[in-house]
């Protein structure tokens, strides 16, 4: 039987909310309506014990004390008060900040945000495989830098960064290093003292949890994070992150973190299964193909090809039956050539005829078999010449 289309191929703009995840969240939603930080009554105090158990859970994925672990509405709102926080508080006397080329939008957003208002923004160049370059870095870094932020694994090409590496040169220079763990966090295995994270973003909705819910990582000690919290008002959330937190939101991301953690391996054996039964076929069929990204140091759940002289638009319509991304990937709002695939090394023509197809928890053999014949069909009607450039190995 024919999966039922378009496939969901699109994991990292977003992924479904695991059924259990939306169980878990309903009674927070009608009977347990309390405010969380209501202190003087039960409907308060049930809503609190919630919540915190939720921090926990959070905090339990990444080797955190539930006590540095702060919620928000999600990777984007962690990844403008790390940004922004920090420069705010240190920028008189370190005014320097090092950010990666390829890193989310609203992460080089804020950067350029505080270099409008003074802060030094060294902007690193990525190697053609998509990940830093440790020994640029280390140059970068100078006494007046304060912050480094580099994402655990890109959202356009999969990759992952060296992420204990990069803590490990930030600790050395008493540079914090802030890490963008959006499409990391549950996926990958993440440990903010064994990799020197000062700074963290989560957001719940990458990882089959519920959209509107996040988290940020603050290190308290050795060394504590200094910064000012961007949004002001009741002081909730120890003062981080002013606003009535929705007990239902982050139980969801709570229990999306613990499912996260039992499933982590049996989830990257599946994804990493069906990657190579998507990629070998039409590799064979078509040896041109570029995988963008390095091909070892990778989250397999992202797979991004390059159809160099294919017309992306062309193509992108030939798949209508996959929901997949053309490579401005989380940009929607932007359209052109991605930057992430032109900071790599591809023409924009080349970026433009790109395509990210996500594969995930929920994904399933028959709906990927579809996928890679639905790809090759679609690529032998446009008459994509297949060349001898050789097929990646597995
Ligand atoms: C790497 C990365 N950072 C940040 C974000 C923003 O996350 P959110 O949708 O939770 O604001 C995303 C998602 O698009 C992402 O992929």
């Amino acid at each position: 039987m024919a999966p039922k289309t378009p496939i969901y191929m699109d994991y990292q703009a977003t992924t479904p909310l695991d059924p259990k995840v939306f169980t878990a969240m309903q009674r927070w939603f009608v009977e347990g309506f309390g405010n969380p930080h209501s202190s003087t009554h039960r409907y308060g105090w049930e809503a609190e014990a919630a919540v915190e158990e939720a921090r926990k859970s959070v905090a339990g994925l990444i080797n955190a004390d539930a006590k540095s672990v702060f919620f928000t509405s999600g990777a984007t709102e962690s990844n403008n008060l790390a940004i922004k926080g920090v420069m705010e508080a240190l920028s008189a006397q370190k005014p320097h900040l090092i950010i990666p080329v390829t890193e989310h939008k609203c992460v080089v957003e804020s950067a350029q945000a505080v270099a409008r208002h003074g802060a030094r923004v060294t902007w690193l160049p990525m190697k053609p495989d998509g990940l830093i370059d440790l020994d640029l870095l280390a140059q970068a870094l100078s006494d007046d830098t304060a912050l480094v932020s580099v994402m655990a694994v890109n959202n356009e090409i999969g990759v992952i960064q060296p992420v204990a590496e990069i803590g490990a040169l930030c600790r050395k220079a008493g540079v914090y290093f802030h890490c963008d763990a959006a499409q990391a966090f549950g996926k990958i295995p993440l440990d903010v003292d064994g990799m020197n994270i000062d700074l963290m973003s989560i957001s719940g909705h990458k990882i089959y949890g519920p959209k509107g819910i996040g988290a940020i990582y603050l290190r308290r000690a050795r060394p504590r994070v200094r910064y000012v919290p961007q949004m002001a008002g009741g002081g909730q959330e120890g003062g981080v992150r002013s606003g009535t937190l929705s007990p239902a939101l982050c139980v969801g991301l709570g229990q999306a973190a613990s499912i996260a953690k039992t499933r982590m391996q049996s989830d990257q054996a599946h994804i990493n299964d069906l990657a190579k039964r998507f990629l070998h076929p039409i590799e064979q069929a078509f040896p041109q193909v570029i995988l963008n990204g390095d091909r070892h140091a990778r989250f397999w759940g992202n797979i991004n090809l390059s159809f160099p002289g294919v017309d992306g638009d062309l193509l992108l319509s030939s798949l209508r039956d996959l929901a997949v991304s053309s490579g401005a990937a989380c940009a929607s709002a932007t359209s052109g050539p991605s930057y992430v695939l032109e900071a790599i090394g591809r023409s924009r023509k080349d970026a433009l005829s790109s395509i990210r197809f996500g594969i995930g928890r929920f994904t399933t053999p028959e709906e990927i078999d579809f996928a890679a014949r639905t790809v090759i069909t679609a690529l032998t009607e446009l008459g994509w010449d297949k060349k001898e450039h050789g097929v990646g190995a597995w």
